[in-house]
């Protein structure tokens, strides 16, 4: 299985901070947010890795993280000409991917317990076809993509809907089979201009071949303030 880490976007919600650098370089505890997503994905067993990012800060990646040899990781670049969205800078990953079963992750996403992850990977690669999301219990689910269950199926997404079926968060690491660049060519811009990976993992909720496991372990985003905040503190250990 390949890896995907998407850090495009423009991180404006933590201007100033992302004035001059890209949102996934900034520091989270003693490391650069990056190097969270990347160690996800080995911990995976993943280390073919290729990174989406924007036009402008694609260099300080190189710089950062070079070839990846000393990181234990096969890191290959590309860029996401706009910022369109998440399934749009994963469309990019098309020709890296090459047929096989790919494992998108968020850039700015921290675990707590990767090794809950690899156990969902690991199932994953047994299947023969479709997707697996991974679903943790928030306080705050109107931010997120919030998934629908019932029992082991899945009934639908909604992205950051008003009022939450369930509290239960997609976080952003995602299992997909090769059929996801077609259901991508598929998609039209939501309210938001955006390609959203919500409507691709709702192809594999509407074909029935949508797997997801519930996380235990801490998680949280880092594109916000106070999500910043948090991921700083789960990075260190300490609980918010
Ligand atoms: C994105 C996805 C959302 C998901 C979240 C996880 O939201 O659209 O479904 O729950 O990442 O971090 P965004 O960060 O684009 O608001």
């Amino acid at each position: 299985m390949k890896g995907i880490i998407l850090a495009g976007g423009t991180g404006t919600r933590l201007r100033p901070l992302t004035q001059v650098t890209n949102k996934h370089l900034l520091p989270v505890y003693n490391k650069p947010m990056i190097y969270y997503p990347l160690e996800a994905l080995k911990v995976c067993g993943i280390t073919n890795i290729m990174i989406v990012s924007g036009r402008g800060h694609a260099g300080h990646f190189l710089d950062l993280l070079g070839s990846g040899k000393d990181l234990g990781a096969d890191l290959s670049y590309d860029i996401q000409e706009e910022a369109g969205g998440i399934a749009q800078a994963l469309s990019v990953a098309e020709d890296f991917a090459d047929g096989e079963q790919i494992a998108v992750i968020l850039g700015d996403n921290i675990f707590s317990r990767v090794e809950e992850l690899r156990a969902g990977v690991e199932a994953f690669e047994a299947q023969a076809q479709g997707a697996k999301i991974f679903l943790k219990s928030v306080l705050d689910a109107r931010r997120f993509g919030v998934a629908e269950i019932a029992g082991e199926r899945m009934v639908s997404i909604m992205e950051k809907p008003k009022q939450p079926k369930s509290d239960l968060a997609v976080v952003g690491f995602y299992l997909y089979d090769k059929q996801v660049f077609d259901v991508i060519r598929t998609l039209k811009p939501s309210a938001r201009g955006e390609l959203e990976i919500t409507d691709v993992n709702n192809w594999y909720v509407a074909n029935n071949i949508m797997t997801y496991q519930i996380i235990q372990g801490d998680w949280t985003d880092a594109g916000t303030f106070d999500s910043l905040l948090r991921a700083n503190m789960l990075a260190a250990g300490i609980q918010s």
